[in-house]
């Protein structure tokens, strides 16, 4: 992703403490289930089974998922806009399964 920061979308990844309910790789503890785990999402055709997996739309999904889906567990973020770019960008560096 253009104008994104994979190294600094992972420290925010840690700061905000997803790992509490993803399993996230490169970071050791905590691993959390809940949400299911990341490894390989940037090769995955869909976000959470329902979303079509593109940088924009990971985004917005990053930072305030329940406006895509009202429904979802995944909740919003208090990420910026600019930061949400961030955690997408180094979620995107995990394109293997
Ligand atoms: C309170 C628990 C919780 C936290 C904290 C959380 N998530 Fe989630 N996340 C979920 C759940 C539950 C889902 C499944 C949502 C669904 O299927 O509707 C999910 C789904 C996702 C998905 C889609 C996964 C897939 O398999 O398609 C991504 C990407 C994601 N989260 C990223 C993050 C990031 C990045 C953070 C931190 C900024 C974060 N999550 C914080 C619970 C959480």
């Amino acid at each position: 992703m253009s104008q994104a920061d994979p190294a600094q979308g992972l420290k925010l990844i840690e700061r905000h403490g997803c790992a509490a309910c993803h399993v996230i790789p490169n970071i050791p503890w905590p691993q959390g289930r809940t949400g299911g785990s990341l490894d390989g999402i940037g090769g995955r055709p869909m976000i959470a089974g329902r979303l079509p997996n593109q940088p924009d739309m990971m985004t917005r999904f990053v930072r305030d998922a329940p406006s895509l889906l009202p429904d979802t567990g995944m909740p919003a973020m208090p990420l910026t806009e600019a930061e949400a770019r961030d955690v997408a960008a180094y979620l995107y560096s995990l394109d293997e399964d």
